[in-house]
């Protein structure tokens, strides 16, 4: 399978677009990312050697566009909950700009599938000229970005053809769950014991994304509805939110759906009052921490006459089916890996939208695979 994923041998392998065919590559990706940072026998995480030591750097700060931004969020999330590391975050093409103040020995994490989108790459530059350690994320390795940064980590996604991004999403995920889990263990916030057990989640992490697919005809339901509307709000928590963004962008971006995303929690300060039967809400809400939280925020938009599409898992489902119209049951996972296994499915979602209204899946209007103009 390794092969298949070789540059140059790129088919659609039957499926019907490149993003079919990528989506269901993100258990293999998953894998060979994490072959290249986890020990399986010690369950433990070894990143390629580095020229700062990342037990001492004191902030990072994350950029980078779309879909990669998104993942940052997520990075974040996990940087400062459990390597209790101090991170910003902000788009590239507003952190180019911005000129934050930044301490001395800052580590700069960049993101990016190709290595060439203009605003990261601007942002690499005028992150080196304040004198910190620059720290690529790439899918493609021998790439402008790659060239230019002091330490690549890369993601083992393989080519990606399909403009909307599905396993570089992923593979970015899995890269920066295994960033945070060797830079808690360098800042003494994690133990053997802790460590094994994050460990043990990602490496779970491929068969339960595999499973995902047997939720084929689900989503399909759920893109029913959501194929019929003008627009569509999605909702998530913590972690999840940027799954949230993530899954209404790809909906947008390929469907010509419009849609928002918004943190659960900030609905009842202005966006609850467009709920109505016309507007689904899409909304991942997997048996974390957070699941109350987020149920009683689903709860105040079906009192609304909100019509609730839910993606959740094995362990949540008892409760959301009291209050969802449809929803779809994942594989109960380790909340550090959720947002990993919960991408999969908005993005399946986004993808069977776009076969229903007939657009042009791997090349949608007026995008490019990668964004080399400022
Ligand atoms: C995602 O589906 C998009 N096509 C887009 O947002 C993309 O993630 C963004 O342009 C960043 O690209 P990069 O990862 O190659 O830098």
């Amino acid at each position: 399978q390794t092969t298949a994923l070789a540059a140059g041998s790129i088919g659609k392998d039957g499926y019907r677009h490149f993003m079919e065919k990528e989506l269901h590559e993100h258990p293999l990706v998953i894998g060979q990312t994490l072959q290249r940072m986890v020990d399986p026998a010690s369950r433990r995480v070894f990143l390629p050697d580095m020229p700062f030591d990342l037990a001492t750097v004191p902030r990072a700060v994350i950029t980078a566009c779309g879909s990669a931004f998104y993942a940052g969020m997520v990075g974040r999330y996990w940087l400062e909950a459990i390597a209790r590391l101090p991170v910003d975050i902000d788009v590239a093409s507003e952190m180019r700009y911005r000129n934050p103040p930044l301490t001395e020995g800052s580590l700069g994490l960049l993101i990016s599938q190709s290595g060439e989108t203009a605003d990261t790459l601007a942002a690499l530059r005028s992150l080196r000229q304040k004198a910190i350690h620059i720290l690529s994320v790439l899918n493609v390795e021998h790439s402008t970005m790659a060239r230019e940064s002091d330490s690549v980590l890369g993601t083992v996604a393989g080519p990606e053809i399909s403009v909307a991004s599905t396993k570089a999403f992923t593979a970015q995920l899995t890269v920066l769950a295994c960033l945070t889990i060797a830079t808690a263990r360098a800042r003494g916030m994690l133990d053997a014991l802790a460590e094994e057990e994050l460990v043990a989640a990602l490496l779970d992490l491929p068969s339960r994304a595999a499973e995902v697919f047997t939720q084929g005809a689900a989503i399909r339901r759920l893109a029913g509805v959501v194929a019929e509307a003008r627009d569509v709000l999605y909702l998530g928590r913590g972690s999840m939110f940027p799954i949230a963004m993530e899954g209404a962008l790809k909906l947008k971006e390929i469907s010509y759906i419009h849609a928002e995303a918004y943190a659960a929690g900030e609905m009842k300060h202005g966006p609850i009052s467009l709920i109505d039967r016309t507007v689904p809400i899409v909304a991942s809400v997997p048996y974390t921490p957070l699941f109350d939280k987020t149920l009683s925020n689903l709860q105040e938009a079906k009192a609304r006459g909100g019509r609730l599409l839910v993606f959740t898992d094995t362990k949540g489902a008892d409760r959301v089916s009291a209050i969802a119209e449809d929803m779809v049951v994942l594989p109960h996972v380790h909340d550090f890996v959720a947002p990993i296994l919960q991408t999969i499915p908005v993005q399946m979602l986004a993808y069977e939208v776009a076969v229903l209204k007939g657009t042009d899946v791997d090349q949608p209007r007026n995008l490019a695979k990668s964004v080399t103009v400022e």
